[in-house]
């Protein structure tokens, strides 16, 4: 996106792993407004779910899944007013979740009406523990639930032509799922779609309870896209849950493994210990100097419209955005942080110790990145002076501002504001 100020070049030391690097961006597919929603303690009310879409379709996401409305009446009318009020740019597509039921395909497809252009993502459990204890079904009753549920899919599309449709579909709980079974199943639903590569269709593997190593999970996605039929016309997606911590490592692992598309949620909402943050994933990529196809550069209000909404306060430390991301404590870091800064010209790639970007890219600013605590040394005192009143302190200075700094510090046994380091130095060397 334009707003982005620069992507930065980053120091690549280490090349021996060319095929170790992601080098586009995948497509991206919030769900939050549906698994993220479905996980609430208080799902979003109607004017909490038109700022997410709001903040949605302004950081660039170009698919939404926006509900489950055959199974939630606010849902349903989120969708309605989606489509009524014309809400839904022309470069967005909805997306909706369903179960592979033909009541809740029907009731679906009327959420639809009029929609200009959608997904409709179907689903059924495939693993061992939900085919026996859930389902009471073997294998060929699981492939006999997707194979009729994509039919009907099919069938009731051509009741309403005057979309332009794309089917989804996810063997959920693929990744506890037999590899073989799995593509066995998707190919069966490949069979009644029969996609072409100017009509692909989506299948969508989700790690819905994630219970491996992140290469565990890419194997899987290699081997399917290696074996499933018509690869082609189908665009691979993958939905990561994160119970192991790794979901955004399973992703960008399942990328560099063959998948195009990913799905999750903006910092990280969403069942249990949460979907996939995407955020992370795209901040990720832009640290490498790959656009991410999503604009990040207001940071801040993305936070406080994800708080506002899912009632869940973001982590300070939580990778990128937290409030303390860009922050130095430490009297080492600071003095390596501000001669980075000092040395930094506008035109060179961004090359600061301890900051893996510039913090200006996501809207924070430099003020914020230098505070001081008892854990300071000279440097972050002398650097906020330094700003405040713009001046330059000699080195003699530094060292002994930072006595009575680190005393006040240690005293108060709390972090020091410009203003108490400003009346430090004024007292110590203006005062006679
Ligand atoms: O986690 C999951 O398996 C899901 C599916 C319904 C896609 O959310
Ligand atoms: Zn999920």
């Amino acid at each position: 996106p334009e707003k982005y100020p620069r992507f930065p070049v980053i120091r690549k030391t280490d090349r021996r792993w060319p095929n170790a690097e992601i080098r586009t961006a995948p497509l991206w597919c919030s769900v939050d407004l549906r698994d993220g929603n479905q996980a609430l303690i208080e799902p979003m009310n109607v004017s909490q779910k038109q700022a997410m879409w709001h903040l949605l379709v302004n950081m660039g996401f170009k698919e939404i899944e926006v509900g489950f409305p055959a199974a939630s009446q606010p849902d349903f009318d989120f969708v309605r007013w989606l489509i009524e009020e014309n809400r839904i740019p022309d470069d967005v597509t909805i997306q909706v979740l369903v179960q592979a039921r033909n009541d809740l395909i029907e009731r679906t497809y009327e959420a639809l009406d009029g929609a200009r252009r959608a997904v409709v993502h179907v689903y059924n459990s495939t693993s061992p523990v939900q085919r026996k204890k859930v389902f009471n079904l073997d294998k060929a009753g699981i492939v006999d639930i997707a194979r009729q549920g994509a039919a009907k899919v099919q069938q009731v599309a051509r009741d309403y032509p005057a979309t332009d449709w794309t089917f989804q579909y996810s063997p959920e709980s693929f990744s506890s799922t037999e590899v073989e079974f799995a593509v066995e199943v998707c190919n069966a639903v490949i069979e009644v779609w029969q996609p072409t590569p100017e009509k692909k269709i989506i299948l969508n593997l989700p790690a819905t309870v994630e219970s491996a190593m992140p290469n565990v999970f890419a194997d899987q996605i290699e081997w399917f896209c290696d074996h499933v039929n018509q690869r082609d016309s189908v665009l691979v997606s993958i939905h990561t849950h994160n119970d192991r911590g790794c979901a955004v490592a399973a992703a960008e692992m399942a990328i560099l493994a063959g998948a195009d598309r990913i799905e999750g949620t903006l910092l990280g909402n969403g069942e249990r210990t949460g979907n996939m943050d995407i955020v992370t994933m795209a901040m990720n990529l832009y640290s490498q100097g790959i656009d991410p196809q999503l604009d990040i550069s207001m940071a801040d209000d993305i936070i406080s419209t994800v708080e506002a909404c899912t009632n869940i306060k973001t982590h300070p430390r939580h990778p990128w955005l937290g409030e303390l991301v860009y922050t130095a404590f430490s009297g080492s870091h600071q003095d390596a942080i501000r001669k980075c800064l000092a040395a930094q010209t506008e035109n060179e790639p961004w090359d600061i110790a301890y900051l893996p970007i510039n913090p200006e890219d996501i809207g924070r600013s430099y003020q914020s990145v230098i505070r001081v605590n008892s854990q300071s040394g000279k440097g972050g005192a002398s650097y906020l002076l330094e700003q405040a009143m713009g001046i330059t302190l000699p080195r003699w200075v530094q060292i002994e501002l930072a006595q009575p700094v680190q005393a006040l510090a240690e005293r108060s046994a709390s972090e020091l504001q410009t203003d108490d380091i400003v009346r430090l130095f004024r007292h110590t060397f203006m005062t006679s």
